[in-house]
């Protein structure tokens, strides 16, 4: 069962950035938007920039390296959903944000839908 680790304070990660932070032995990109804190793996699985210093707009990041767009709330790859990354649960307690320290279990990746002919 995945345990809550704090990684920063409220209010430090300014809207629409991120931070990155190590949680065990995993590197965490923790983002903010509207209020609401997201975690998702650092590591951009095209060649390995850290998305936690990519621009948030819309509920994405993009890869400061080439562009690529990740859903932060999900670890979805934007321009192909069938392609994820890590996400991790976040939480609030006092003054603190929280990051769990087991990915959230994915969902199965879309199926394909059949030809019409
Ligand atoms: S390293 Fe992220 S898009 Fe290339």
């Amino acid at each position: 069962m995945a345990e809550f680790h704090p990684v920063c304070r409220v209010g430090e990660i300014p809207e629409g950035q991120g931070k990155v932070v190590c949680v065990g032995k995993k590197i965490i990109a923790v983002f903010c938007e509207n209020g609401e804190y997201h975690a998702i793996d650092d590591m951009c699985p095209h060649m390995g920039a850290s998305l936690g210093s990519g621009a948030v707009e819309n509920g994405v990041v993009t890869c400061p390296w080439h562009a690529w767009h990740f859903r932060i709330k999900d670890g979805t790859w934007a321009d192909n959903p069938r392609i994820r990354i890590a996400s991790y649960a976040t939480r609030v307690e006092g003054d603190q944000v929280l990051v769990a320290d087991e990915p959230t279990p994915l969902p199965p990746p879309p199926r394909p839908q059949p030809r019409r002919s």
